[in-house]
């Protein structure tokens, strides 16, 4: 028993560390908890929008460390101007919370403020140490490098309130998700998890798709040289015409069981809000998954893009802008892959001569009308069990 434990221990030792060292935790005790529910009547309490209580949840269970609250002025400015927060550590995406600006007249510095869900339950706590009107013009051109309001990530800023507040902040109770509560685990879990497999290095995916035949093939390549893989599909707001959460966890679900060796394959939910801020968004992405234990983290083709707004390996790119030891996590980068005719089998640009002639290759737009019209996409593009799950969702009756 005592060796099995200094086993564990060694091995878990020999995970990476957290960003900037230390895993976050801000999760309330019984007896915070307890504290601010009875007073709860007293506080001046904010609606928190799906975003911002993702934000909340992330940065409570350590997901966003070494962030302990929404990004003060200082923190701000760093990551919109040079990607890195005050102390120095890289930080690619703001972390804030937008209030109106007469909302935000109307509270103190430092006040404790409650935050409630969209059903009006508290669910966290801010002890307001600041509020900040910023330029979002400025901010868009940075982060997004648009300022085009069809990006779907830029008009959520256009339309939030004009003023940050920021603080450390408390998440009351860790609830279990609504729809996904086996497939929930936050980083201490996950980490234990890989410390349990004895897995020395683990590879991230993030994917806010159905996992098609490209997508497999770049995590299994990368599978042949690590010892296992978080699949860790984002389950937070996502733009309308993205395929819903539930649809794509029965994807993954199916797909696993029958395609992938179980042993070496971890499926969790990622609770992030998408910004579909391309680059900048990939190492931000990069950062979570060290959070959560990876060693690695696989950036494709496109890694959170949306329309024509970056380059196709824009987001591998930014990557080279860091010394690797300020990320800490390693990159593995891919290029397009797709099915190659000429090899009989997947391939990307990188591993295959043949021309565009040769590849089994869709766009989303393609798929999509395919799959409202009830037809499989070819078995080289989709596992027939993927696409089934897909024509059924597409048949039911929206709304
Ligand atoms: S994303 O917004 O979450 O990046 P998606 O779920 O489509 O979108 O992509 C998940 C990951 O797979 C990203 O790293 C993306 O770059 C990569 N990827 C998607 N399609 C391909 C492809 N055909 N070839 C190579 N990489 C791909």
């Amino acid at each position: 028993m005592g060796s099995t434990l200094q086993v564990m221990d060694s091995r878990a030792q020999q995970l990476i560390a957290p960003h900037g060292g230390t895993l976050i935790n801000r999760v309330a005790t019984p007896e915070q908890q307890q504290k601010y529910v009875e007073s709860s009547s007293h506080l001046r309490r904010i609606r928190l929008s799906e975003r911002s209580f993702s934000d909340l949840e992330l940065i409570a269970v350590g997901g966003f460390s070494p962030l302990t609250g929404f990004m003060g002025s200082d923190d701000y400015h760093g990551v919109v101007e040079t990607m890195r927060l005050k102390n120095g550590l890289v930080w690619s995406i703001p972390i804030t919370l937008p209030v109106s600006a007469e909302l935000a007249d109307t509270l103190e510095i430092g006040e404790t403020i409650g935050l409630e869900d969209a059903d009006g339950t508290l669910v966290g706590i801010l002890d307001l140490e600041e509020k900040y009107s910023y330029d979002k013009r400025r901010e868009v051109e940075q982060v997004y490098r648009t300022s085009d309001e069809k990006h779907p990530g830029v008009r959520v800023i256009y339309e939030q309130g004009d003023v940050y507040l920021a603080g450390p902040v408390l998440l009351l109770e860790r609830r279990p998700h609504p729809l996904f509560a086996s497939r929930q685990l936050d980083p201490a879990q996950s980490r234990r998890a890989f410390a349990e497999k004895g897995w020395r290095t683990v590879v991230g995916f993030q994917t806010r798709n159905p996992i098609h035949r490209a997508h497999e093939y770049i995590q299994k390549c990368a599978l042949e040289i690590v010892d296992g893989l978080f699949l860790h599909p984002l389950v937070g707001a996502t733009k309308s015409d993205d395929v819903p959460a539930d649809v794509r966890m029965h994807c993954y679900e199916v797909l696993i069981e029958k395609y992938y060796p179980l042993d070496r394959v971890i499926l969790a939910i990622n609770p992030a809000a998408m910004r579909y801020a391309g680059p900048r968004e990939a190492i931000f992405h990069a950062l979570l998954r060290k959070n959560y234990g990876c060693t690695h983290f696989i950036v494709g083709r496109d890694h959170a893009g949306v329309g024509d707004y970056y380059g196709t390996y824009d987001a591998q790119y930014i990557f080279y802008e860091f010394d690797p030891a300020d990320l800490g996590i390693t990159p593995l980068m891919f290029e397009h892959a797709f099915f190659c005719k000429r090899i009989g089998g997947m391939a990307t640009t990188k591993t295959s001569p043949s021309g565009p002639e040769d590849r089994i290759h869709l766009s989303g737009t393609k798929v999509r009308a395919m799959l409202r019209e009830g037809v499989q996409p070819p078995p080289e593009f989709t596992r027939p069990e993927v696409a089934e799950i897909l024509i059924a969702a597409m048949r039911q009756p929206s709304g």
